[in-house]
């Protein structure tokens, strides 16, 4: 098992697309070489023809990867290519608002230091340019996806959360810590990127800050209802992100039901709270210990404050964040937005093993919607994903009254669809997916790229020929119908993995797996960023179990997790960085001017199964057994800001 995410709560029995992907991959005569899985793709002909027509006139083509690509590397450090620089930048800790203190190095800080410092585990990101500045001065926006009780509490406090004043502070402590940071930057006469504490757009949201909610759902629903907060307060596992084409920053809850729990053995969970991946124990954050609020049997209404997609206005430092209601209740990885015929459209996977992928459409341009003083993202269709075998696809409606959504089978209005997203996505017959996580639009040609991340527990799909089990991933593209919201063609990207365990990888391929970050960049380039979970990472001799047989393979010849990029117009694949040990990488934005690249490394030095075996399991008393990255001493993520030494466009 990978992680938490690998336990799929999904038992629809509605088809698995890795069937269908197994299938269409029997199918293809492979040349060898990279994209080879590509070649041919969509029904209306190759990709790379298709690509070319779409262009749009006046806009720049994408070209070719102008840099040597690296190698694997399992150091406790960043590599990049040859003629590439990087300085690390707002790590966890650092002095944000105004009258922060200084990072502690023992984790000492309080609780309400915290609240005045960048927080803990940077995700998904986003840079806002300001205006006449933009390439030197911007708003950096980030999620703080969650916290590391080895790392964030002092050897003093140790990593337990106990029921008294002290597990009250912990608590609070990592509440701080998630959420989002609003990080006001500015690049100095050396070229190099700093924060500028005190600015008055910096701005911390956190596990406790006051929220709205908007669309079908409204707080007064009986289904959110509680006591001990009537006003819903926080954001939690903000993983990845989307921004909006009017400035605003979408920050999205993933494994949001990790944090409840509860002591009380009578406490049983419904069908909905199944389906969601609630227990007693939770993720064993222990959280409820110390605090009402995350106890399952004291505030049960509050797990439907969650799973929601937060809109933030990063230039309205007093604006309150709102939850979008119309983008569903799930485990959103994160919310991507394009533009069809003037209407925003939203991208969404919800990462979970066997879970689906979402799409929002707006009613109506959405320039037209904001000129009324109205929210694009509250009206507008929901709709979930279906693959078909034959490289079509459908996007089926969750519209109330629509389909079997009706009254006569329990569906009592949109908001009940909407809080049961996940349950209304089983019923019209979505395709189940291997960990759905970011989805990308490319600027010229409009192919959607979505990372489905790995499926190592196969969730009682068909097992059919040499790769019944998914333990690297893959990455799937899609084209929407020009004319037809519901209509789509999609085929394989790139197959991830080792050729070594799988031959039909392309040996040309640089070897990845576990790929979570996608974006497309100005240039047309495609980066990939990796999330091998710390219970393989650098592993050999992994199996699975398939019936009773054990499928080998194994993550020792990927390394420690790294970003790629790729030109979808030429083929062309090359590792262009690799990250410390234990980290994901995670979370890509540059300047307007694509010379400045912001990069997130998450959770360097988190427990990892390869690196406790030689140095011992990371503690509060000893933080720094797996990585001491940035700076020698206890680990901090933190943001790496990546520019070419000749000044030229990243990547180019
Ligand atoms: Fe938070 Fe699905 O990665
Ligand atoms: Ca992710
Ligand atoms: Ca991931
Ligand atoms: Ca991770």
């Amino acid at each position: 098992m990978h992680d938490t995410d690998d336990i799929g709560s999904n038992h629809s029995g509605n088809p698995h697309l890795w069937d269908m992907i197994e299938a269409r991959i029997e199918r293809r005569t492979f040349v060898g070489g990279t994209l080879a899985v590509a070649a041919g793709s969509f029904l209306g002909g190759s990709a790379l023809a298709a690509t070319q027509q779409r262009a749009k006139p006046g806009k720049v083509p994408p070209r070719r990867l102008g840099f040597r690509p690296i190698e694997p590397s399992s150091e406790d450090a960043i590599r990049l290519p040859e003629g590439y620089t990087h300085e690390i930048l707002a790590p966890w800790g650092t002095p944000l608002l105004a009258g922060a203190p200084e990072f502690l190095e023992d984790a000492s800080n309080s609780a309400a230091d915290q609240a005045l410092q960048v927080g803990f585990n940077h995700d998904g990101t986003h840079y806002f340019p300001l205006p006449k500045f933009g390439n030197s001065r911007g708003l950096l926006v980030m999620n703080h996806e969650y916290t590391d009780a080895n790392q964030i509490y002092s050897a003093a406090q140790g990593s337990a959360i106990t029921n008294d004043a002290a597990g009250r502070e912990k608590v609070a402590k990592a509440l701080a810590a998630h959420g989002v940071s609003v990080i006001a930057i500015a690049k100095g006469a050396n070229g190099k990127w700093n924060v500028v504490k005190g600015d008055p757009y910096n701005r911390r949201i956190t596990g406790t800050t006051p929220m709205a909610f908007s669309g079908p759902v409204k707080t007064s629903h009986p289904m959110l209802v509680s006591s001990i907060t009537p006003s819903p307060i926080g954001t939690l596992n903000n993983c990845a992100m989307g921004y909006t084409p009017w400035g605003t920053y979408l920050a999205c809850e993933e494994n949001w039901n990790g944090y409840f729990g509860t002591d009380d053995v009578a406490w049983t969970a419904t069908a909905l709270e199944t389906r969601y991946g609630v227990s007693r124990t939770g993720f064993l954050y222990n959280w409820h210990k110390a605090s009402e609020r995350f106890d399952l049997a004291k505030n049960r209404n509050e797990l439907n404050h969650f799973g929601w997609v937060v809109e933030i206005d990063p230039f309205d430092p007093k604006s309150r964040p709102v939850k979008r209601t119309a983008l569903g209740r799930i485990k959103h990885e994160g919310a991507t937005c394009t533009e069809s015929k003037g209407r925003i459209v939203v991208y969404s996977g919800d990462d979970e093993n066997g879970d689906y992928l979402y799409k929002f459409v707006g009613d109506k341009p959405w320039r037209q919607v904001r000129a009324k003083g109205l929210s694009p993202l509250d009206h507008g269709t929901l709709y979930v994903a279906k693959f078909n075998a034959d490289g079509s696809g459908t996007w089926l409606p969750l519209m109330h009254g629509v389909g079997p959504l009706t009254p006569a089978n329990g569906w009592a209005d949109q908001a009940d669809v909407l809080i049961r997203t996940r349950m209304a996505a089983d019923t019209v017959g979505a395709t189940r997916l291997h960990r759905p996580e970011w989805v990308a639009v490319h600027p010229y040609t409009g192919d959607v790229f979505v990372t489905l991340t790995n499926g190592s527990v196969n969730n009682g799909a068909a097992v059919n020929s040499g790769r019944p089990i998914n333990p690297f991933g893959h990455i799937v593209r899609f084209r929407e119908a020009k004319n037809d919201d519901a209509a789509f063609e999609w085929d394989i990207f790139l197959l991830a993995g080792d050729p070594a365990y799988d031959p039909r990888v392309p040996v040309d391929q640089p070897i990845f797996g576990s790929p979570d970050g996608i974006w497309v960049d100005g240039s047309g380039i495609v980066w990939i960023q990796t999330d091998i979970s710390n219970s393989v990472q650098n592993r050999a001799n992994l199996s699975i179990r398939v019936g009773n047989t054990d499928i080998p393979y194994g993550y020792e010849n990927i390394g420690n997790n790294a970003m790629l990029a790729a030109d979808p117009a030429t083929g062309e694949v090359k590792r262009f960085m690799t990250g410390p040990r234990g980290c994901e990488i995670t979370g890509v934005t540059m300047t307007p001017d694509q010379r400045t690249m912001f990069v997130n490394i998450q959770h360097p030095g988190e427990s990892t199964t390869y690196w406790n075996a030689l140095n011992g399991a990371p503690s509060t008393a000893n933080p720094s057994t797996v990585s001491s990255w940035p700076s020698g001493g206890r680990p901090r993520p933190a943001t790496v800001v990546i520019r070419k030494l000749d000044g030229g466009r990243i990547g180019t």
